[in-house]
């Protein structure tokens, strides 16, 4: 048995009303996965190896439910547009390219090393329609020990010729990645992928939603992101009464575990159905600003208890940090807070860095959490050149970080309660 024991000032959420603080303590890890926390150390650890981390913080893995790899060049690119403009001018061209799984190998790599960097040790991502660019984006992720679910993407209407799919090979390749790689690694699993309802047509939603059942396999998708999308999914399909219900009918809404990513303009009906199918939702706050698509009304989606966690939505999203995008979802729930004349309360410090750890990690299972019997992802920070570390709460160091800190804050990074090296 692999017993570890990781010394330092230990900050997570269990819930989100508040962190959790444990100064100078001791987690106590076995096999990987969290056993304890401890003021002090009794004989009965002699044999735990200890990793002393004295005045570091120690906190969770962040996590990331929603980007797209293939867009990762694009990073800060053509951002004047909205949505719908967007995908047809600037990211259906350059996620085209990644039939050339060369170029894909390049870009995949440099985004592994730079998730690795901002500390995200739990990402959900669309790769492109390719299968073998896909394939080598999973294989990159197991051999830099990361966890993720990737999915290839299914599209075969409203899109440029060279990104539409015959319906039957984009099933049977999805198909053969699934089968290919769910027991594949413990860290690394497939995700049906639908783009979103505009890019799928009714036989293929069907496919995908019958794979899903036939597998267990979870799926990821777009909703309400846009309000020109919103109509054109009415257009597309005016017998049903939202967007939610199109997915719904194709079992791609919580039949199995579902990410729904953005989900600013969802009707009353559609909250309560996220919530009783228990669909998560991706709240990508930087990406809802660069494409002027709204701010999500987050507050509802808790007090409903949806779950919900942060995404990047690279390329949408300018920034892979999730602690900037922590920061981003507190300052754009004030926005809303006073939009809404104070009904929807702002979120909390504590509130975002749970969506950002627990909250996106449980897609995962235990995962973004100290509590026995969680998965051993965390990160080593480095505070004292941003705060006075021992005049300061661990709650104050914590804000501090979400606030000022950034990547070379993060000294070191662990998954499984291995030390994950830089990758690549
Ligand atoms: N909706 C469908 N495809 C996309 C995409 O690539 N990015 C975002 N932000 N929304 C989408
Ligand atoms: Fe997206």
């Amino acid at each position: 048995m692999k017993k570890v024991i990781f010394k330092g000032d230990i900050v997570f959420t269990p819930t989100k009303d508040k962190f959790q603080v444990h100064k100078d303590s001791y987690l106590i890890s076995e096999n990987g996965k969290v056993v304890k926390i401890l003021k002090q150390l009794g004989n009965e650890y002699n044999d735990y190896s200890i990793k002393d981390f004295t005045d570091k913080l120690i906190i969770p893995g962040f996590i990331d439910l929603h980007l797209h790899a293939p867009q990762y060049n694009n990073i800060g690119l053509g951002l004047d547009k909205e949505l719908i403009p967007w995908l047809n001018t600037c990211t259906f061209p350059e996620e085209a390219k990644f039939y050339n799984v060369e170029y894909a190998k390049k870009t995949y790599k440099q985004l592994i090393r730079d998730l690795w960097r901002y500390g995200t040790t739990s990402a959900v991502i669309y790769s492109s329609i390719h299968k073998d660019s896909t394939k080598l984006l999973m294989d990159l992720f197991i051999d830099s020990n990361m966890r993720g679910y990737i999915g290839k993407v299914n599209m075969n209407r409203n899109a440029i010729p060279e990104l539409l799919e015959d319906t039957k090979i984009s099933i049977e390749e999805t198909e053969e990645i699934i089968f290919e790689y769910k027991d594949k690694s413990s860290l690394v699993k497939p995700i049906i992928t639908p783009r979103f309802v505009p890019s799928c047509t009714e036989e293929l939603m069907e496919g995908l939603g019958q794979l899903a059942l036939k597998y267990d396999i979870p799926v990821q998708s777009h909703l309400s992101e846009n309000m020109s999308e919103v109509k054109w999914v009415k257009e597309l399909h005016p017998g049903l009464p939202n967007y939610s219900s199109v997915y719904n009918q194709y079992n791609l809404f919580g039949q199995t575990k579902t990410i729904m990513a953005h989900c600013i303009y969802n009707t009353e009906d559609e909250l309560e159905l996220m919530a009783k199918n228990q669909v998560y939702a991706a709240h990508c706050v930087y990406s809802n600003y660069n494409l002027s698509s709204g701010i999500m009304p987050v507050r509802e989606f808790l007090d409903r208890e949806i779950p919900v966690g942060l995404g990047s939505d690279i390329s949408g999203g300018n920034s892979l940090s999730i602690p900037s995008i922590m920061c981003g979802t507190v300052q754009a729930s004030k926005i809303k807070w006073i939009e809404t004349n104070k009904r929807l309360k702002p979120l909390t410090s504590s509130e975002v860095f749970y969506l950002g750890t627990k909250g996106g990690g449980s897609f995962f299972g235990n995962v973004g959490s100290f509590e026995k019997g969680y998965e051993l992802d965390c990160l080593i920070i480095d505070d004292s050149n941003i705060c006075d570390v021992d005049k300061l709460t661990l709650q104050d160091r914590i804000q501090k970080f979400i606030y000022t800190g950034d990547d070379r804050n993060i000294i070191e990074r662990y998954i499984h309660g291995e030390k994950v090296h830089k990758p690549l």
